[in-house]
């Protein structure tokens, strides 16, 4: 399957799914990355593995809806089938996520439903949650919600701080989002109301 990856900045979870698509085994092939920002990391990254880019620079659009029109065209002209957003920074409109219905996927730095949104480690500390995690889901119009293919959890210790629990949250990232994105490049997710069914293959 063709995958199209929308990223705004590091690219550390791009990364992650270039690494995992390297493999002639895996059932994707990253084909088109796309940022929003010019001159991020995660571009570079993309070019190092051979794989085209594109800068849609968002402020360069009267309309949320004319922004996501442009990366959609981009995304088919490229016959692109599943789309992944890595740390994209940019609310979607209706019609672009309703038009990648079960195709598009977001991975979000918490346990959902718990702290979506921004500063999701900071908040899981101040919550004083002993577990924390991240979350791999198909992309709905509410932010961060729609149904979970993946979740992996980390414990939070006392001594942690914003920047030593993102990280082991990250280590799991890395893991957690190739593994989701095998699972529907591999059609083995089916999704009924809020949740995602994964047929186990063996
Ligand atoms: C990750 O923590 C991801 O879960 C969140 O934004 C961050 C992006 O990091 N959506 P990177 O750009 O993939 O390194």
């Amino acid at each position: 399957k063709k995958v199209g990856v929308l990223v705004s900045g590091r690219g550390s979870n791009l990364q992650a799914l270039l690494d995992a698509c390297a493999d002639p085994a895996f059932p994707a092939e990253i084909a088109l990355v796309i940022s929003n920002i010019p001159g991020v990391y995660a571009l570079e990254r993309a070019e190092k593995a051979g794989v085209p880019t594109l800068v849609i620079p968002h402020k360069g659009f009267a309309t949320r809806e004319a922004f996501d029109a442009e990366m959609d065209s981009a995304l088919r002209a490229a016959g692109i089938e599943i789309v992944c957003l890595a740390g994209f920074m940019r609310l979607l409109s209706a019609g672009f996520v309703e038009s990648w219905r079960e195709r598009m996927i977001n991975i979000h730095p918490s346990l959902l439903p718990s702290f979506k949104g921004l500063h999701t480690h900071q908040r899981a500390i101040e919550a004083g949650v002993k577990l924390h995690g991240c979350t791999v889901h198909l992309v709905t119009p509410d932010l961060d919600d729609g149904p979970i293919l993946i979740q992996a959890a980390v414990p939070v210790l006392d001594s942690d701080t914003e920047d030593s629990l993102a990280a082991r949250v990250l280590e799991q990232e890395h893991q957690a989002y190739p593994a989701a994105l095998k699972l529907v490049a591999e059609g083995r997710v089916t999704v009924k109301g809020p949740r995602a069914f994964i047929r186990d293959d063996g």
